[in-house]
């Protein structure tokens, strides 16, 4: 991981604010990248302060030219590219299929789906021009299973893991690989406003086999090893970190 150039979309809160400490400690530089430009700033000082070399770069995922300026940025700062973790989402609007929207389903897939899509085509051409690279989607157990109130979030996550295994296949002779991790209900801000109430929030434990929440620096962890060499036979997998909810 020394060295080793690490992108995160959605970098400046939760899982992938982990992320980008874990990776730091592990020796990489760091790009996080996000919406809000003085939290954005903030985390790059505080990622440097610890000694990584960090820049941040402002994209919103729903936006191509966002997305191809931060991959060329990456690479004109740093060289090169050698992993992208998609990480940015939204929850979008929880509730019964009977009141979502064409806007509302709209603007989760916006998100969570084209998002994801428009990141892996710029990070791919960057890394296909270098002959390697690792991109690391970010699943949900929800991308696997399904869930009452919440079928477009997991339609969206579904996708994701259809477009990581696809992607998978088809960079594979390139040198790149490319895996999901799939969180279970992690304590983050999204789990938060997902779940509405605390009673929603401590429900959600009964069904994971560990019988606590999860933690950002967990799923992290998670990322960082599909994401490094020591799983370089690794591609098209999802990894699931979410204390044995997917064995249910
Ligand atoms: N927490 C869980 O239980 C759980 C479980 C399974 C999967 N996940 C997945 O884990 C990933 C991280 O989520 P989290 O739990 O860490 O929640 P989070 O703290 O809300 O992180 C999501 C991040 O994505 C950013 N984002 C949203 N829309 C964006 C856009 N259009 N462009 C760029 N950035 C955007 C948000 O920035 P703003 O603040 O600007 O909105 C936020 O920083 C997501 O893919 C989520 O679906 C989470």
């Amino acid at each position: 991981m020394q060295n080793k150039v690490a992108l995160i979309t959605g970098a400046l809160t939760g899982i992938g604010r982990a992320a980008a400490f874990a990776f730091a400690r592990k020796g990489a530089k760091v790009v996080v990248s996000g919406r809000r430009d003085e939290t954005g700033e903030a985390l790059a000082n505080e990622l440097r302060s610890l000694g990584s070399e960090a820049e941040y770069i402002r994209a919103d995922v729903r936006k191509e030219d966002d997305v191809r300026d931060l991959v060329a940025k990456t690479v004109a700062r740093f060289g090169r590219l050698d992993i992208a973790v998609n990480n940015a989402a939204t929850e979008g609007e929880v509730g019964p299929i009977t009141e979502q929207t064409a806007k509302s389903i709209a603007a989760t897939f916006d998100t969570n789906v084209i998002g994801v899509l428009l990141s892996m085509k710029h990070e791919v051409l960057a890394m296909q021009s270098q002959g390697s690279g690792s991109i690391v989607n970010i699943s949900s157990t929800y991308g696997h299973q399904g869930a009452a109130f919440a079928s477009v979030y997991v339609a969206a996550k579904h996708a994701v893991e259809g477009i990581t295994k696809s992607v998978a296949l088809e960079v594979a002779k390139s040198g790149i690989r490319v895996n999901a991790v799939g969180p279970g209900p992690t304590d983050t801000g999204m789990l938060t406003r997902f779940t509405g109430t605390p009673q929603n929030k401590a429900r959600l434990v009964e069904g994971v086999p560990l019988a606590r929440l999860g933690l950002s620096e967990e799923v992290a962890d998670g990322i960082v090893y599909i994401a490094s060499d020591e799983a370089s036979f690794v591609t098209g997998h999802i990894l699931n970190v979410d204390g044995g909810h997917s064995a249910n």
